[in-house]
């Protein structure tokens, strides 16, 4: 009999939590205080403990994290800012709205992060120096943070990490987006934390950053009305930190249930003989969160379809890497410049990871990419 199996299953986790969540936000609607205030302050403070950092400042979205940040250490027009061509939009969006170039390095081919070879070779060719570094965290797997660190501490730029997907991951038993100089989050709802709308949140060791962070999310006010920097209203409000209070203290639960899920996969492919498909890699210093479980197939497209046509929902993230986007033509990239991202883009797929998958979910859509391997020959 056909399953039909979503990507994501919100619905499936708000049965569980809906009495909770409906308490929180009826006191946001009781208390009428919408912007800020205190249940902001108190998801500020539960998720700089819960990552081990010494503040937390909410934003309006993971976006605004990411470009509050590079605001917050002056970018300007011109300045260099060394990223992955491989991730979300946004990441090399915030860089280009402020007027800086983004410097690409090519990713691993087996995690899809930040190459750091590939970044060690651009600091020795010693072009334009950099300002920063946006490592992004994908899928849930931190970049190689050591390396990254030591050679930004030894180049004297700062680390911005994009760990959007990764809220809960660690390295080397630091907390992703608690290693670098700032560390971004989305609460976009597809994501391990999600809100109900959209958030984000910046976490810093730096009293100064975080004074200047919480500075520009109200365009830059200082004291009584007086404005000595350019910021933006990049505020989270007090409804998504209700939810998110509320879901945060389901996220291990809800990780150790993506973990097990990748394990599970990890197993039915090794029982199925899909040598042919390459599962996610994860590095031993890493404790991977799967916000996405994403695996790598040469005909990844009509891998796709066949498990659409069998009610297995996926997603490619991301069929074009940011150097070939045609908004970022005026960067003079082109195909061939970083062929890991490119095969990437080509290649993966993610699988339903959500916490609620089951077992026999699971057991169907193996078992369907293994039918569909097998018509193929
Ligand atoms: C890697 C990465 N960076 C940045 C973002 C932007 O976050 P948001 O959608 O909350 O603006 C996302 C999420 O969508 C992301 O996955």
């Amino acid at each position: 009999m056909m399953m039909k199996i979503p990507l994501l299953d919100l619905r499936a986790q708000y049965a569980v939590i809906k009495d909770e969540i409906m308490l929180a936000v009826e006191e946001v609607l009781e208390a009428q205080y919408f912007i800020l205030g205190p249940k902001v302050m108190k998801i500020e403070e539960e998720i700089a403990h819960y990552c081990n950092a010494r503040y937390a400042i909410g934003l309006s979205s993971g976006t605004d994290a990411l470009l509050a940040s590079l605001m917050a250490i002056n970018i300007e027009p011109g300045d260099a800012i060394i990223t992955t061509p491989y991730s979300f939009f946004a990441t090399v969006e915030v860089i280009i709205r402020l007027g800086a170039t983004p410097i690409f390095v090519d990713i691993d081919p087996l995690t899809y992060n930040l190459s750091t070879d590939k970044l060690k070779e651009l600091f020795e060719k010693g072009e334009k120096k950099p300002r920063a570094i946006i490592p992004v965290h994908l899928y849930g797997q931190c970049a190689e943070m050591n390396d990254i660190m030591t050679l930004a501490r030894e180049q004297k730029i700062k680390v911005i990490e994009d760990a959007a997907q990764a809220i809960g991951a660690k390295y080397r038993e630091n907390f992703a987006g608690a290693i670098g100089d700032m560390g971004c989050f989305s609460f976009f709802p597809s994501k391990n934390l999600g809100g109900y709308g959209d958030g984000g949140m910046v976490i810093t060791n730096s009293p100064d950053l975080a004074k200047k962070l919480k500075s520009l999310r109200v365009h830059g006010v200082g004291d009584a009305h007086h404005y000595h920097m350019i910021g933006g209203n990049f505020r989270l409000d007090a409804l998504q930190a209700a939810v998110l209070s509320v879901k945060l203290k389901y996220l291990d639960n809800w990780t150790e249930k993506r973990r097990h899920n990748a394990n599970t996969y990890n197993s039915l492919f090794k029982e199925y003989g899909l040598c042919s498909i390459q599962t996610p890699h994860s590095l031993p210093e890493n404790f991977h969160v799967y916000n996405q479980y994403v695996i790598r197939a040469s005909n990844r497209d009509k891998l796709q379809e066949s498990l659409k046509a069998e009610g297995v929902n996926t997603a490619v993230y991301y069929p074009i890497p940011l150097h070939l986007q045609p908004c970022f033509s005026c960067l003079g990239y082109k195909k061939g410049d970083f062929p890991e991202a490119e095969k990437a883009s080509r290649e993966t797929l993610a699988l339903p990871i959500y916490p609620e998958l089951t077992l026999k979910q699971q057991e169907y859509i193996v078992r369907k990419i293994a039918m569909i391997k097998e018509r193929r020959l």
